[in-house]
């Protein structure tokens, strides 16, 4: 029967268990699975870094969500993106946004240049400044959108497009969104990836990272095998934590979205406040864009404090309600002065405060910005 991606989240690699009957999904800890003699498997598994069942479920409800052939899961969001990355053979070109999350960047100008693969920052919401990068050898381009944390967003199906003329592999991280809100896959790109630290898990405590596949062909297999050598895959219990988090992502993304437009429009009208990130604002320079591939616009916001640095730290020392910490995607509130954590040279504005509007009521996280404001 076809399903909605409401129900799909409930009820995607969530049989009862054939054991047992059980309804809520097993734990299955073991590390290794009996075979017969000869290796033969009995129940499809034989040593937890090749897959578990929790594993299994995950990926059979990942892949249902963003519409894909095969998702994997791994130990971090930071484990999927390498691995996919790692399969770029020397010599090759990569393309990534300017606006991205930090760990990318690092692997972009540290890690890929020691591999022999360069690599170059576009403006991925520039069209044409994309089309400009791309050169005969560039084999992958990574989108990000809304990007982290300037919530910047770009064209999936244009740039998808522009990058199959040149035979290049197209990936998006479609954290910030999740598939209730954007699936790339449909859109064109042929690879998603995930932080599923964040909304799938929603609840702050379980790492975890996913790559989503159009098809299965080279890359997935390309991937998989990557994996299982070099093991970073999710852990039994993070699979089963993640899952359990995931069959309530339509109803906390909606929640979330909801949050997120009341904080928005309350920040977009204070006066202290300089600028407001979030694609659901219509004076977002590509909210044109977001209106057509975003079904709504999440629950991630930034904003620039008139001021300076000064004037931000000021307003994240003043909170009550909302933490400061990193991450994101969790049921409670979080805010981060960006510039202070991206290491030696931080890109991000010095004004920027990054929120992760979460699942309060509406009216006390506005309230609370507001006393932090005064
Ligand atoms: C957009 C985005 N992508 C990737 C990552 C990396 O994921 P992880 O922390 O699970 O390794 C993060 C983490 O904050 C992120 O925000």
């Amino acid at each position: 029967m076809p399903m909605r991606l409401e129900s799909l989240a409930v009820h995607a690699g969530a049989e009862a268990d054939a054991a047992t009957g059980a309804v809520a999904t097993p734990l299955h800890l073991s590390t290794t699975f009996k075979h017969g003699p000869a290796g033969e498997r009995v129940a499809g598994f034989e040593y937890v870094r090749e897959g578990n069942p929790n594993q299994e479920r995950l990926e059979t409800a990942l892949a249902a969500l963003e519409g894909g052939a095969g998702a994997l899961v791994f130990a971090s969001g930071m484990a999927a993106i390498t691995s996919l990355l790692e399969c770029l053979p020397a010599g090759a070109h990569f393309i990534y946004p300017q606006d991205c999350y930090t760990g990318l960047r690092v692997l972009a100008t540290e890690f890929l240049p020691q591999r022999g693969v360069s690599a170059t920052a576009v403006d991925t919401a520039d069209l044409s400044a994309v089309r400009a990068a791309i050169a005969p050898h560039t084999r992958c381009l990574w989108l990000e959108t809304p990007s982290n944390p300037q919530l910047r967003i770009c064209d999936i199906a244009a740039l998808a497009d522009m990058a199959h003329a040149h035979g290049t592999l197209v990936a998006c991280d479609n954290t910030f969104a999740t598939p209730l809100l954007q699936q790339p896959l449909a859109l064109g790109a042929d690879v998603v990836m995930h932080s599923t630290t964040k909304y799938f898990g929603g609840h702050s405590d379980a790492l975890g990272g996913a790559l989503i596949f159009a098809r299965r062909d080279e890359p997935f297999v390309a991937v998989a095998h990557r994996r299982h050598i070099t093991g970073g895959v999710l852990s039994p219990f993070n699979a089963w934590l993640t899952l359990r988090g995931l069959r309530s992502l339509p109803a906390r993304m909606a929640w979330h979205c909801r949050n997120a437009r009341a904080v928005a429009e309350f920040l977009a009208a204070h006066p202290r406040v300089q600028a407001v990130h979030w694609p659901g604002l219509p004076s977002h320079p590509n909210h044109a864009v977001a209106a057509r591939q975003m079904r709504d616009f999440g629950g991630m916001l930034s904003m620039l404090i008139h001021g300076g640095r000064d004037a931000a730290l000021s307003v994240a020392g003043k909170v009550k309600m909302f933490t400061n910490a990193t991450s994101l995607g969790g049921c409670e509130s979080l805010i981060e002065h960006r510039a202070s954590v991206e290491g030696e040279n931080p890109v991000s504005p010095q004004n920027l405060l990054r929120l992760s509007i979460g699942l309060e009521h509406a009216d006390d996280l506005v309230a609370d910005l507001a006393q932090a404001l005064t």
